[in-house]
C-alpha cells in the first residue's frame, strides 16, 4: 500500500510536469520575421554646425518598421534591437578639414552620453560608424543627428553620397535595425559604457567598464578591477564595442591604437583592429564578434596604443551630448534545441586591391554554424533576416600608400544596390564598416567585394601580427540571423 502511493504520487509529479511542458510548448512560438529596416540616403547632407537630423530616401528592405523619410524612426513592436548607422563623412569635393559629430534624439530632446565624433581630413572620405542596442516600448521614438565642424571657414562638413563607375551607389548613410526580441528582458543583453578617459598603455590594459545603460543576465564585475563582463547563461551571443579613439586634450599626438577582445584572460584570436591618430585627430573604431560562450565566460575589451598620449577619450562638445570613451552593447541569440545560424570569419592575409573588383578572402572560420565559407563566399543552410557586418583594415603596402577603398556586398554574384562605403588611405590605417539587415532563402550566396583608386604605392585590406596581441585580420566578419521565441 505504501509503496502503490509512493507511484502513484510520482506517477502524478510525472504528469503535471508532461503537462506543463506541453503548454509551455504549446504556446511558445519561434517568430522568425523578425521586424526590421534597411534604408539609405542617395543624397549628400551637409549643414553647418548646428545638430541636423539624418534623413533617408531609399527602403532597400522592412518589416513592421515605420521610417518616415524626414529621419524619424518608430517601432511598431516592442523588444530589444540592434541600430547601426554607417555615414560616409567628408567634404563635398573632399576640401574641408574638420570633424563630423552623430547623436540621438528621442521627441525632439538629445539623448544624454549618445555623442560620438570622427574627424575628417583634407581630400579624405571615412565611414561613421554609430551602432547601439536598446530596449523600445511598441513606437518608440527616436532621430539620429549630425553636425559638422569645419576648421576653416568658407567649407563645408557632413555626410557624401557618391556613385563610382560599375560599383553600386555610396551612400551618404546607411541604416540598419533590426529586432532582436520582444517584451521586456527575455534575452540576456546589455549595454555598458566607460566615462572615463584611458590613455597611455604600450602594454595590453583592460578598459574597464564603469556604467550600465541595460543589463539583463549580463554583468560588469566591479569588486576585482578586472573590468570584465560576465554571461551567466550559456550560448551564442554578439559583442558590439564602439570607441572613441583619439589623444589627450591638447596634446595633438600621433600613433596607433589597438582595440581588441579577451574571453577568460586569453586574446580572443583574431579580433584586433587598428587605427592611427594623426594631430589629435578622433575616430570610433568598432570591434564586433560573435562567439559561442559558456556560462560565467568573462569578456574584457582591451587597447594598446604607440603614445603615452594616445588612447578612449570622453570629451563634452558644447551644445551636444557628452561623448563617452566606449559603449558597449551585447545580447544573446535565440537559444533553443535547434542552433542559432551565425558566422564569425576572417582573413590573415593581406589582400591589395585593384580598380577591378575582387571578391574578399576568408580564410579563417572563427566559429560558424548553419552557414558554409567557402574563402569568401558565405552560403546560407536557412531562410531568415540575418544581419551581417564586415570591418576591414584599409591600409597600404610600407605604409607609404595613398588611396580609396571601396567595400561592398553581393547577393547571389550580383551586388547589392545602396552597400557601398569608402575609406581613404593615406599612409595610415583605419577599420572600414559596411553592414546588411537582409531576407536571406535557404540556399543564398553573400560575398563581400572590394575594390582600390590608388593615387600612390599600393592600397588594400592588410593582416598584421602584433607582439603580445590578437592577430589583426585583413578583414573581420560576424553574421547572424535574428528570431526570437514568444511565450504567450
Ligand atoms: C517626421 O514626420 C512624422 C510624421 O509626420 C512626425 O511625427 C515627426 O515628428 C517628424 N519628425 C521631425 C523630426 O520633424
Ligand atoms: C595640427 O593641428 C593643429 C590644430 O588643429 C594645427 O594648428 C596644426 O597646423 C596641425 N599640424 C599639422 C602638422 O598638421
Ligand atoms: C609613393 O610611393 C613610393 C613607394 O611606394 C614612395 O617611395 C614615395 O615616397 C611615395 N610618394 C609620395 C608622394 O607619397
Amino acid at each position: 500500500m505504501e509503496k502503490q502511493h509512493h507511484i502513484l504520487s510520482i506517477t502524478l509529479v510525472l504528469f503535471v510536469l508532461c503537462n506543463e511542458l506541453l503548454i509551455t510548448e504549446g504556446n511558445d512560438k519561434i517568430i522568425d520575421n523578425v521586424a526590421y529596416f534597411q534604408g539609405s540616403s542617395s543624397k549628400s547632407q551637409v549643414s553647418g554646425s548646428k545638430g541636423k537630423v539624418i534623413t533617408y530616401n531609399s527602403n532597400d528592405g522592412s518589416r513592421d518598421f515605420t521610417a518616415f523619410y524626414n529621419g524619424t524612426f518608430v517601432t511598431e513592436k516592442d523588444g530589444v534591437y540592434l541600430l547601426v548607422l554607417g555615414a560616409q563623412i567628408g567634404g563635398p569635393r573632399r576640401n574641408g578639414k574638420g570633424q563630423v559629430d552623430i547623436w540621438m534624439r528621442q521627441d525632439g530632446a538629445n539623448v544624454p552620453d549618445s555623442n560620438g565624433i570622427q574627424s575628417v581630413d583634407h581630400g579624405s572620405t571615412s565611414v561613421f560608424v554609430y551602432s547601439v542596442a536598446f530596449q523600445a516600448s511598441a513606437n518608440y521614438k527616436f532621430e539620429v543627428v549630425y553636425s559638422g565642424h569645419a576648421d576653416e571657414e568658407c567649407t563645408r562638413l557632413g555626410l557624401i553620397a557618391t556613385q563610382p563607375e560599375k560599383e553600386p551607389l555610396v551612400p551618404s548613410a546607411i541604416f540598419t535595425i533590426i529586432q532582436l526580441s520582444h517584451g521586456t528582458n527575455t534575452i540576456p543583453y546589455a549595454v555598458l559604457f566607460s566615462s572615463k578617459t584611458h590613455l597611455d598603455s604600450s602594454d595590453p590594459e583592460v578598459i574597464v567598464l564603469d556604467g550600465v545603460i541595460a543589463a539583463n543576465k549580463i554583468d560588469t564585475i566591479t569588486d576585482d578591477e578586472s573590468g570584465a563582463i560576465k554571461y551567466s547563461k550559456a550560448g551564442v551571443y554578439f559583442l558590439l564595442a564602439n570607441t572613441e579613439v583619439g589623444s589627450a586634450e591638447g596634446t595633438h599626438a600621433s600613433g596607433e591604437i589597438h582595440l581588441w577582445m579577451r574571453r577568460n584572460g586569453k586574446d580572443i584570436p583574431n579580433s584586433n583592429s587598428i587605427q592611427t591618430i594623426r594631430n589629435g585627430s578622433a575616430a570610433i573604431v568598432i570591434s564586433q564578434v560573435a562567439i559561442k560562450l559558456e556560462a560565467n565566460d568573462k569578456i574584457q575589451m582591451m587597447f594598446s596604443t604607440t603614445n603615452k598620449k594616445l588612447g578612449a577619450i570622453v570629451s563634452t562638445p558644447k551644445k551636444e551630448p557628452r561623448v563617452l570613451s566606449i559603449l558597449f552593447s551585447t545580447f544573446q541569440l535565440l537559444h533553443e534545441e535547434k542552433p542559432i545560424p551565425y558566422a564569425q570569419l576572417s582573413s590573415s592575409e593581406t589582400q591589395w586591391g585593384c580598380i577591378t573588383p575582387k571578391t574578399v578572402k576568408l580564410d579563417n572560420n572563427d566559429g560558424l554554424e548553419c552557414i558554409k565559407n567557402d574563402n569568401g563566399i558565405l552560403e546560407f543552410e536557412e531562410s531568415g533576416t540575418y544581419f551581417m557586418m564586415a570591418a576591414a583594415q584599409c591600409g597600404s603596402d610600407k605604409e607609404d600608400g595613398i588611396g580609396d577603398v571601396h567595400l561592398w556586398m553581393k547577393l547571389n554574384g550580383k551586388d547589392i544596390a545602396n552597400s557601398n562605403t569608402i575609406q581613404t588611405v593615406n599612409k595610415d590605417t583605419s577599420v572600414l564598416v559596411s553592414q546588411v539587415a537582409i531576407v536571406i532563402k535557404a540556399g543564398d550566396k553573400i560575398e563581400m567585394a572590394f575594390s582600390t583608386d590608388v593615387t600612390n604605392g599600393t592600397v588594400g585590406l592588410v593582416a598584421s601580427k602584433p607582439h603580445k596581441e590578437s592577430a589583426v585580420p585583413s578583414i573581420i566578419i560576424s553574421v547572424f540571423k535574428s528570431s526570437y521565441v514568444k511565450h504567450s
